[in-house]
Order: C-alpha cells, then sequence, then structure tokens
C-alpha cells in the first residue's frame, strides 16, 4: 500500500506543476500563427532583428532583446511607444514605415499579448 500512497502524492505534484503553468501569463502567445494584425506588422517589421517569436537574437556577436521579457518588460507604454516610434541604434525609427495607429497598436501587442500585462 505503501506504493500507491506515493503514485498519489506524486500525481498531485504532477496536477499542481500543470496548473501552475496554466495560471502562467499570456507568454504563449504565438506569433507565427497568429492572424492579428499587429502580428503581421511584427513579422514584416521586427521579427528580423527581435526573433520570429519575439524572444531576441544574436546578429553578428550583437544581442538583440527579447520584448517578452528582460529589460523590455520593464519599460513603461511611453518608453515603448519612443523606441519604435523614434527608435535608438542600430534600431531604426519606424516613425515613417508605420502610423501612428500602428505604432500605438504595437505597443499594446508587446505590453498584452508577448508580456501578458492586461490594461
Ligand atoms: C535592425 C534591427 C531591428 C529592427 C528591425 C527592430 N528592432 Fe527593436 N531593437 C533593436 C535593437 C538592437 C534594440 C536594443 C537597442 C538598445 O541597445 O537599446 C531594440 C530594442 C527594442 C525595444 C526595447 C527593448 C528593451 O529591451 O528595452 C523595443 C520595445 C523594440 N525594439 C521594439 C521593436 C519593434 C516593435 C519593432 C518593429 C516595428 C522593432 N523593434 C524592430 C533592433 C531592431
Amino acid at each position: 500500500m505503501k506504493f500507491l500512497k506515493i503514485v498519489i502524492v506524486l500525481s498531485f505534484i504532477a496536477a499542481a506543476i500543470a496548473c501552475n503553468q496554466a495560471a502562467a501569463p499570456r507568454k504563449s502567445f504565438v506569433i507565427a500563427t497568429s492572424k492579428s494584425y499587429e502580428a503581421s506588422i511584427f513579422r514584416q517589421n521586427c521579427a528580423i532583428c527581435h526573433g520570429q517569436e519575439a524572444n531576441g537574437k544574436e546578429i553578428d556577436g550583437r544581442i538583440i532583446p527579447s520584448l517578452r521579457y528582460g529589460a523590455a518588460a520593464q519599460k513603461t507604454e511611453a518608453e515603448i511607444y519612443d523606441q519604435i516610434a523614434n527608435g535608438k541604434l542600430p534600431m531604426p525609427s519606424f516613425r515613417n514605415q508605420l502610423t501612428e495607429e500602428e505604432i500605438q497598436k504595437m505597443v499594446k501587442f508587446i505590453r498584452r499579448d508577448l508580456q501578458g500585462k492586461e490594461e
């Protein structure tokens, strides 16, 4: 009977881990298969540097940051807006590529869909 108890305890632990993962923020948002307008802007303009799923990338030894984790997740809406609109070398400004509305949509996309922040 001792064996059975161990099995029961282990399955409780497994269930607890599974629940914990389900409650994680929406960092599992998949850009590649998303049909949203923002995801398509990302694929066309940002993925080349930030990686297909915005997890960051290394290009010629330079680290391009993730937009999901790390410093990007500490930035305010205004800072993210500023980064996209004005750029910061070597990232280009997108003021002439994207409309005002599109830049604002991308700020929300990064915070809500990629970082799992509710606002
Ligand atoms: C040519 C490559 C390139 C492209 C294209 C690009 N970025 Fe970047 N991006 C960078 C680099 C490099 C940085 C880090 C800049 C620095 O050192 O502060 C960055 C930083 C950022 C940050 C701040 C992240 C942080 O960790 O603070 C955001 C937000 C961001 N990019 C969004 C975007 C979005 C949205 C697009 C598409 C519209 C885009 N980027 C396109 C290269 C790029």
